[in-house]
């Protein structure tokens, strides 16, 4: 019989606006459910306003642990500071900053021993400061520029792996492309998008016409909440647990 919430349940969940779409709640209680834990995850909907009281107010029911999403990733960090002394649990944070996701996928294929990395942002400065982070830091081997149409397509002619990380063309903007006309995308490269929801952006589509293989962003969305859970939980989850979210169909 399906195990019903109790006086020992405990909770975990998800801070953002809107929420409504988030599938967080989904692959964390089936983690709670195929690993039998008296837990319950729940999406909160917390306006930009609200976002102090409603860290108290999950501090003060004693909530073990929450994701933090959009639009709170950046002012959520002021009031962990205090929360995140006495309550280590807390400590999965989705990644923070302008160009958060890019700027931790380019360090991890850094740190992986990629040859090269070409950052392209509408804002160049920002994509400038995570190279030089990458090149003092790691080892001298990005570059950045602004993405336009020009640049794009100069710069993935001799490219392996292409990733969308901006939120363009995400639900329900789903029309929307960061470059509409991929010219010179050879099919050799791996194409992603950061987006799982829909689960083929239109990014995406155009790059399978030209017969790319193309990644959506549900592996990274499940990586993350598996992240967030073995630090809460303080275990480990298996291979076996990881390939039954990993092919759970997003649509
Ligand atoms: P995340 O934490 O998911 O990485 P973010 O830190 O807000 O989100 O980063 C969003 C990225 O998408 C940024 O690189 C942003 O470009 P800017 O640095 O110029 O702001 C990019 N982005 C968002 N909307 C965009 C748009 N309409 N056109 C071009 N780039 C866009």
């Amino acid at each position: 019989m399906e195990k019903l919430i109790n006086g020992y349940t405990k909770i975990l969940g998800i801070i953002g606006d809107p929420i409504e779409h988030s599938l967080s709640p989904g692959i964390h209680n089936t983690l709670c459910k195929y690993l039998n834990l008296n837990y319950v995850y729940i999406p909160f909907k917390v306006s930009s306003e609200q976002l102090e009281n409603a860290v108290k107010g999950l501090k003060a029911l004693g909530v073990m642990g929450f994701n933090v999403t959009i639009p709170h990733k950046k002012n959520i960090i002021q009031y962990l500071d205090e929360v995140s002394k006495e309550a280590l649990l807390m400590g999965a944070v989705n990644t923070i900053g302008a160009g958060g996701a890019a700027r931790g996928i380019t360090v991890s294929l850094a740190l992986e021993g990629v040859q090269s990395i070409t950052i392209l942002n509408r804002t160049a400065q920002k994509a400038k400061a995570i190279c030089t982070m990458i090149n003092e830091n790691v080892k001298n081997i990005s570059r950045s520029d602004s993405l336009n149409y020009e640049n794009f397509n100069r710069y993935i002619e001799d490219c392996d792996i292409l990733i969308n990380t901006t939120s363009i063309g995400m639900h329900p903007d789903i029309h929307a492309c960061p470059i509409e006309n991929l010219t010179s995308l050879k099919s050799s490269t791996v194409v992603c998008d950061l987006i799982y929801n829909p689960s083929k952006t239109a990014f995406l589509a155009n790059a399978e016409k030209k017969g790319c293989k193309i990644i959506n962003g549900w592996g990274m969305l499940v990586f993350q909440a598996i992240n967030a859970f073995e630090i809460w939980m303080d275990i480990k989850i298996n291979d076996n647990l990881t390939n039954i979210l990993l092919q759970k169909t997003n649509s």
